[in-house]
């Protein structure tokens, strides 16, 4: 038998509710799982959890779009998020951000167009002391200067074979 990425969705999304009885309870859990294991959040899954929580899909849509660590859209394997939140601002968050999207080649919102990388803004994560903070996926960088985050840009770039920039795509068109 065939099994389908709706097939293997649908068993995630069981697997997890069925650990609450479908309470509603589940709906960050699962969002977390479905946007780490597929990279995002499409309508259809969106149904589907509402479908198996006997809850609205506005909810599900209204949670996933409220948290950045879920956010539905698709995004790359490597996810930088930097702080927008005041300490950070107020520590240089805005150079760090110029340099970032120099580095990635995208702006903010954005994915490489090999769906390596992408960039977004999030909110405070607790760092405020060490600022201005980022994550990429779950590792936390703190203190950063445009130097340190062009060095770890690098440092990741380098792990990704093959990776190509946005320019680098515009420029094969
Ligand atoms: S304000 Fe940026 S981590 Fe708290």
């Amino acid at each position: 038998m065939l099994i389908t990425e709706r097939d293997r969705l649908r068993e995630d999304v069981l697997a997890i509710a069925e650990l609450t009885d479908c309470h509603r309870a589940s709906l960050i859990p699962i969002l977390r799982k479905v946007k780490e294991k597929y990279r995002g959040i499409d309508t259809y899954a969106m149904q589907l959890i509402a479908d198996v929580l006997g809850i609205h899909p506005v909810e599900v849509y209204s949670v996933a779009t409220f948290y950045s660590f879920i956010q539905p859209q698709t995004q790359g394997r490597l996810a930088f998020r930097l702080c927008r939140t005041l300490s950070c601002e107020l520590e240089g968050k805005e150079s760090v951000a110029e340099q970032l999207q120099r580095d990635l080649g995208i702006g903010f919102g954005e994915t490489t167009p090999d769906q390596v990388f992408s960039l977004e803004w999030a909110n405070c994560m607790g760092m405020c002391d060490q600022g201005p903070a980022m994550l990429v996926n779950e590792t936390v960088y703190t203190q950063l200067t445009p130097g340190k985050v062009h060095d770890i840009v690098e440092e990741y770039k380098s792990q990704q074979e093959g990776h190509v920039t946005k320019r680098q795509a515009e420029r094969v068109l």
